[in-house]
């Protein structure tokens, strides 16, 4: 198939081009920066400058392309690790959700795609019920006011996308992402794996949090399942191991080596960082990916971050 992926350059993009020349389709991928398109070349793909908030921009390069499917991966999570930073990142990629999310949209019906697939987040599934939250599970609908743009703009492309009528829209929720390339990774440079090592990425209040995590390897193999055989609606994809943070987060220091993090009282959490932070880290509930592996065959590298962070942190 011939597949327009935005956000090629990104975390998970490169892995997406990797596998899904490998698999024999052909891709056009996009970076807003010139100096990365010989890279995205190397890979396989063609590659082509767009940005993603100048809808004639993304209507010219998604029409020259002539794309089967668009996959949407355009986030804004990249940059230094301080809080005016997160707050200025989060507010990019709010923007990437809504308007990036819906100039793509408008792109790809104009020139007749028929799947559409998004990246979304499994942190934000609605998260105060018990047990493990499936794909039906609505987004929080009463998330911490200091995170309600972010939610609402998770929320916003989840409906965008699996509204659409004129072909397959997906969502995948993604757990946490980890391996090459991110930002949790053994190679120089991954700034929350240099966080913990810092010990600046503590644990909150008991660390009860429940999260999901998934190899980037996993997730782009899930990514290229639901380009080649997903249905509409919401897909989770993570492991098959979620875990709270007091569990994961201090094997994850020990395999890089770090000292065990520091812990840190929920109240000066969120008196520095608000509730959001706070509410992740003691009340977040994990995701079940059971649907993906049932409905898309999708098989794990590493079905546990147990292993996952010994052995694949790259
Ligand atoms: N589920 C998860 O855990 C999750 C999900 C996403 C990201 N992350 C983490 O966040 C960190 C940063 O992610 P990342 O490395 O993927 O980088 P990123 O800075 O979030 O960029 C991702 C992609 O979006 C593109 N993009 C951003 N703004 C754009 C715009 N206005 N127009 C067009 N394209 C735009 C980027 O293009 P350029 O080449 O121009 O920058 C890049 O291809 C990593 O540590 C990653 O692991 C985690």
């Amino acid at each position: 198939m011939k597949i327009f992926l935005a956000g090629a350059s990104g975390a998970i993009g490169g892995h997406l081009v990797t596998q899904l020349v490998a698999r024999g389709h052909e891709v056009v991928g996009t970076t807003r920066t010139p100096a990365k398109l010989g890279a995205l070349r190397d890979l396989g793909a063609q590659a082509v400058v767009v940005d993603a908030l100048d809808p004639e921009s993304v209507a010219e390069a998604v029409a020259k392309a002539e794309p089967e499917v668009v996959v949407h991966q355009m986030t804004a999570l990249g940059g230094p690790p301080d809080f005016r930073h997160a707050k200025r990142m989060a507010a990019a990629t709010d923007r990437l959700r809504i308007e990036g999310t819906d100039h793509l949209l408008a792109a790809a019906r104009a020139v007749g795609v028929r799947k559409f697939v998004a990246q979304s987040n499994a942190l934000w599934a609605a998260q105060t019920g018990p047990g493990l939250a499936d794909d039906n599970v609505a987004i929080e609908p009463n998330p911490p006011a200091d995170v309600r743009e972010s939610v609402d703009a998770l929320r916003h492309v989840e409906a965008a996308v699996t509204g659409i009528t004129w072909g397959d829209g997906i969502a995948l929720r993604y757990g946490g992402f980890y391996g090459p390339g991110t930002g949790l990774s053994a190679e120089p440079g991954a700034v929350m794996a240099q966080q913990i090592r810092e010990r600046k990425f503590p644990i909150v209040g008991n660390g009860a949090g429940v999260w999901s995590m998934v190899h980037i390897v996993d997730a782009a193999s899930a990514t290229v399942a639901a380009v080649e055989r997903g249905t509409a609606g919401i897909y989770n994809v993570a492991d098959d191991d979620p875990a709270p943070v007091s569990v994961w987060l201090p094997e994850l220091a020990r395999c890089l080596g770090a000292k065990p993090p520091r812990r840190i009282p929920a109240w000066l959490v969120r008196l520095i960082a608000g509730q959001g932070p706070v509410h992740l880290m003691t009340r977040a509930r994990g995701i079940s990916s059971a649907k993906a592996k049932r409905e898309l065959g999708w098989t794990l590298r590493y079905p546990s971050w147990r292993t996952g962070f010994r052995e694949g942190l790259g």
